[in-house]
């Protein structure tokens, strides 16, 4: 507790009375970073001071960018001043010192590992529909085995999008069941205890890495577990396990074996040693909790709107009849399913400040000069809820998206550039087949008790929704 307190003090002596620019918060400089209100917070200084917003953190200037011109700019317009990634002392720790595809700086290696990596993902992404269809089908068996029962729904939805990237990585050499689920589990632990403040202050304070720290040395036990996972597949894969499965090894279509080279087509390959380690790392960290929680949201407002419920399922059974079930391919004939998950991702985006970029150089976001090494971090929650640009932007509108002229290149929940989410088709189609899945089977409901999940933003890498609980009821065939 004392060592708590000493961090918090000494991290406000460091960033206190750091100034602000464009407008500039009067006091406190880089310490809004870290207000329980996260992303919601920098939203209402930005619409006090301006945008862009300059913090003080130390000697570093961070800017923060909150409307989808200003992320445009820097991120798709001066993509090359600002493709960089901050040097972080626990960024390095989980990274094998940087050589990580999410969190590494823009080197040559790096472009690398990202063409290869988007290359592999790209080719195992065509064989998605019946994965998806299986998956989906799976979830929702897990569902129903809870019955009546009010249920949480994050570790199952977790472990499915979880187990989707598994199998596209593994294909027929997925890990069983079990390994998967402790898999899962330290991922999300992962996630949670790197963002927890104690630990965070060890970036800003250097000092403080010379006492004892509870938080590190629990991320370092859950980086080991990690890793010999991840490790495991890799030797599996690398070994020979022809007739011990009856595939080949390692089976080409999958994401593990265009990397390791069993598919000459993917640009860049084959990735080795920790490039290759760290790829794999990121699309299992970068994929499993951010899908998950979005598909939670969905869930949350749709109890909250049992009306839009209706309406979509009404449209599943319209265009699919009774037996069809929703496939990537079908967005274009499911135009409510489809508005309902983009409207999610618009209202709460999982990765609310994306990850910070780095300006390799001089350069300047609309008009304000930002010197080489500021921090960058993209707001991409008060992009998305801009008055100039979104009619009710506080309100959870699906139509929106079916109306003629709605404003698309605002909403950024995957970021845009050089940096974008290397996962977004596969987040895409697996928020819209789950979804589709989930409304065809059961109507969600509140508990006996009718408590509506609470809606509120906190700070945090993945914008995590309170825990609630939700009745599942089986919807009656057509
Ligand atoms: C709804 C789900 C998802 C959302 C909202 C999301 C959002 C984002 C955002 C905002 C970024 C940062 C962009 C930037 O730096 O400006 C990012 C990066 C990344 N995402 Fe996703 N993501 C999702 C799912 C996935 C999936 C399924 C994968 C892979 C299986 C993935 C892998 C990555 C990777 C590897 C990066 C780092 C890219 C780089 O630094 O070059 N994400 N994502």
């Amino acid at each position: 507790m004392a060592v708590t307190i000493l961090l918090l003090l000494l991290l406000l002596a460091l960033i206190w009375g750091g100034s602000a620019r464009r407008g500039g918060a009067p006091w406190g400089g880089a310490l809004h970073l870290l207000h329980p209100g996260g992303p919601r917070h920098l939203h209402i200084l930005a619409r006090t001071y301006g945008d862009p917003l300059c913090l003080r953190l130390g000697g570093c200037e961070v800017v923060v960018l909150s409307s989808a011109a200003a992320i445009r700019e820097a991120l798709a317009r001066r993509w090359g001043d600002f493709v960089g990634r901050p040097h972080s002392y626990l960024a390095s720790l989980v990274s094998r010192g940087g050589q990580d595809l999410a969190l590494g700086d823009a080197s040559p290696e790096w472009r690398r590992q990202r063409g290869a990596t988007r290359g592999a993902l790209a080719r195992a992404v065509r064989h998605l529909e019946p994965l998806l269809e299986l998956q989906g089908w799976a979830l929702c068996q897990e569902l129903s085995s809870y019955g009546a029962a009010p249920v949480d729904l994050f570790e199952a939805f977790t472990f499915h999008t979880c187990s989707t990237i598994c199998r596209l990585a593994f294909g027929d050499l997925m890990p069983p069941e079990a390994e998967v689920r402790s898999f899962t589990r330290c991922v999300v632990e992962l996630l949670e205890v790197w963002g927890r403040a104690s630990v965070r202050a060890l970036d800003v304070l250097p000092s403080l890495r010379v006492l004892p720290n509870a938080g590190l040395r629990e991320l370092l036990r859950l980086v080991e577990r990690r890793d010999a996972f991840v490790e495991s597949q890799i030797r599996w894969h690398q070994v020979g396990n022809v007739g011990t499965q009856g595939c080949a090894s390692p089976p080409r279509d999958t994401v593990l074996g265009a990397l390791l080279g069993g598919d000459p087509t993917v640009p860049m390959g084959p990735l080795g040693g920790d490039r290759l380690h760290m790829a794999l790392v990121d699309l299992f960290i970068g994929g499993t909790e951010t899908t998950a929680v979005a598909l939670l949201w969905a869930v949350a407002f749709l109890l909250h709107h049992p009306q839009v419920q209706d309406q979509v399922r009404a449209e599943l059974r319209q265009v699919l009849g009774p037996r069809g079930t929703p496939k990537p391919g079908d967005m274009g004939r499911l135009p409510l399913l489809r508005a309902t998950v983009t409207e999610t991702l618009r209202l709460r985006p999982p990765a609310p400040l994306a990850l910070p970029h780095c300006a390799r150089r001089h350069s300047s976001i609309a008009g304000i000069p930002v010197p080489a090494g500021s921090i960058v971090i993209p707001n991409l929650f008060a992009a998305h809820h801009d008055p100039k640009i979104w009619d009710r932007p506080d309100e959870f509108l699906p139509e929106r998206f079916l109306q003629p002229g709605a404003p698309w290149r605002a909403l950024l929940p995957f970021g845009c550039g050089a940096r974008s989410c290397v996962g977004e088709a596969l987040a895409r189609a697996e928020l819209f087949v789950f979804l589709g899945h989930i409304l065809q089977r059961f109507r969600l409901e509140p508990p006996s008790d009718g408590a509506l999940p609470h809606l509120g933003v906190t700070a945090g890498t993945v914008l995590r929704c309170a825990p609630f609980r939700v009745r599942l009821t089986p919807c009656p065939p057509p």
